[in-house]
């Protein structure tokens, strides 16, 4: 469904005017399947957050291709309303001057902008923001208030109502959970679950926390130093066979 071929990545190192380059990504190729968790699992710098924004047509890679359903993301017909995000930094990632009724309604709005098809009247937009408020567990007292006035696990329930309403086949979630506490984590990894079974969606799951991975995803691909490692289906965790995936297995059995 969403497929990464053979993509390569470069940013140029040490300023502007620098021909060094450093490879971040080196022949990635991986796939999501329809409504599946894939976690891409590895450590700080590993390159994930880059493979990310590919994923998300939001860079272009400097070879291979990132496709949805056959068509390359970097079209954004392709993408719109189709692939969601959720960042981990809700406080930069929301718009401080939006409240949440209108973050939410952001991406419905850029939907109908590109297919005109879609088209939604301004009462059953208002419902809709209810009933997503609603799903991610919170009333509808929300609506009204700004980003600053929110914890960080209500930001990132208001952020996930976002990402889902525009009913999208996939979200890609980049250590979505990782700065909130431990308790709220847990929260969200749950309510992630269950729209996922709602909605039918397919998410990748971008982590270095192999718990919350284990938690939430069918699939894991370890992901080092911009390349696959290994991937490997969830229950079958414990029969992983690079050093690298166990290195990080070992901090879960130690858990
Ligand atoms: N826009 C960018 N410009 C230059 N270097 C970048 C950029 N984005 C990421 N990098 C570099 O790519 C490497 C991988 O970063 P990232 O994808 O954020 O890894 P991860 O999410 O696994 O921590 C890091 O060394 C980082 O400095
Ligand atoms: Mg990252």
């Amino acid at each position: 469904m969403l497929t990464v071929e053979q993509v390569e990545k470069s940013y140029t190192q040490g300023g502007m005017f620098s021909k060094q380059r450093q490879q971040v990504l080196k022949k990635v190729t991986l796939e999501c399947r329809p409504g599946e968790c894939l976690g891409i699992i590895g450590e700080s710098g590993s390159g994930k957050s880059t493979l990310g924004r590919l994923m998300l047509g939001l860079e272009r890679p400097d070879r291979g291709t990132v496709r949805f359903e056959g068509q390359d993301v970097m079209n954004r017909r392709v993408r719109v309303g189709q692939i969601s995000a959720v960042f981990q930094n809700y406080t930069s990632s929301m718009n401080p001057f939006l409240t949440v009724q209108d973050a939410i309604m952001e991406p419905m709005k850029a939907q109908q902008k590109t297919h005109e098809s879609v088209q939604r009247p301004q009462k059953a937009a208002a419902a809709k923001v209810d009933m997503l408020l609603a799903q991610v567990g919170l009333d509808t007292s929300y609506k009204l208030k700004y980003p600053h006035e929110l914890s960080g696990g209500e930001a990132q329930r208001v952020c996930i109502a976002r990402a889902i309403s525009t009913e999208p086949r996939c979200i890609v979630l980049d250590e979505a959970v990782s700065s909130l506490d431990v308790s709220v984590q847990i929260q969200v990894l749950q309510l992630l679950k269950s729209l996922k079974s709602l909605y039918t969606m397919s998410y990748v799951f971008i982590t270095h926390d192999i718990q919350a991975a284990a938690y939430i995803c069918d699939r894991l691909v370890f992901f080092r130093d911009g390349r696959v490692e290994e991937t490997i289906a969830v229950e079958q965790l414990k029969h992983v066979q690079s050093d690298y995936a166990r290195k990080l297995l070992k901090h879960l059995i130690s858990l």
